[in-house]
């Protein structure tokens, strides 16, 4: 079967259970997920009712599909996410962001918890991703490309929409979040770098790390929409952090800037709504 195909019975199912018609998709990372709580006039959709989503297996990602309005702006969000590392295919990764898009978003804002590896960040800092680097050697377009999703060999010069990072640096800005900007690089995990590691990625101009969002920017600018990215630094990577990594570190540190990023994000979905997408 083809995704195409795969894709329409998922956003089938999803319209018979919501006529709202999202214009602004966000992925919530790991302990980020509560955001989607604050959408008005909600309907949420378990992944395990829509048929064809893979299903996060790790503590923090709840698994649900969110769609409802802030201020006038029609959001779908994801709460939850699943990780290559989980044994899934960068295809299967990717597949949510895939419907996402095809529900007729403008713009996929990604989120993450990421470790910090340029010098100047600290634990709890938020940072605009502003390009990646793909250190998986795996792509979610592998395989035959299907034209009805997009085109074979889609450009990434702009993987990280400029018009969209321009329009959050100003809300940050307006808000008095600090925000941090950087490149984010996506590793396979699900062990944490070594300190070797982190300094390769130093290296090599990386200034944060993590398991996530790649495959799900690569699809959206393979469909023609924007894509907007922010990292919270839950920890300073291996080799710079003092103490060994763990999940509860990340979940902790993802806890305490919550107020501050449910914020940002609050201000920041609906001025983006009215961005159409790209031009291809
Ligand atoms: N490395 C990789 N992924 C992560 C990290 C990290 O230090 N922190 C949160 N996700």
């Amino acid at each position: 079967m083809k995704t195409y195909d795969l894709i329409q019975a998922t956003v089938a199912a999803v319209r018979e259970r919501c006529s709202l018609q999202p214009k602004v998709g966000i992925i919530l990372g790991s302990g980020l997920g509560a955001f989607a709580d604050s959408l008005q006039d909600k309907v949420a959709i378990s992944y395990g009712e829509l048929p064809n989503f893979p299903i996060s297996s790790v503590a923090g990602h709840a698994g649900r599909l969110v769609i409802g309005t802030l201020g006038d702006a029609p959001i779908v969000a994801m709460q939850g996410r699943v990780h290559m590392y989980e044994g899934y295919t960068p295809q299967e990764v990717a597949f949510p962001a895939r419907v996402l898009c095809a529900l007729g978003i403008n713009s996929l804002v990604v989120t993450n918890a990421a470790g910090g590896i340029n010098g100047s960040f600290k634990a709890g800092d938020l940072m605009l991703i502003n390009d990646h680097v793909n250190l998986t050697c795996r792509n979610p377009l592998t395989g035959p490309n299907e034209d009805a999703l997009g085109t074979r060999f889609p450009d990434m010069s702009t993987a990280y929409d400029p018009d969209l990072s321009d329009i959050l640096r100003k809300t940050a800005a307006r808000l008095s979040v600090p925000l941090q900007e950087g490149v984010y690089a996506w590793l396979t995990g699900p062990s944490y770098e070594t300190p070797a590691e982190i300094r390769m990625l130093k290296t090599i101009g990386i200034d944060a790390v993590g398991m996530s969002t790649v495959p799900e920017t690569i699809v959206a600018n393979h469909m023609g929409v924007r894509v907007a990215g922010i990292s919270c630094i839950t920890n300073l990577a291996a080799g710079i952090s003092k103490v060994p990594l763990s999940h509860e570190e990340v979940s902790e540190t993802a806890d305490r800037v919550r107020g501050c990023f449910t914020n940002l994000l609050a201000h920041f979905l609906p001025a983006i709504a009215q961005v159409p997408r790209r031009q291809r």
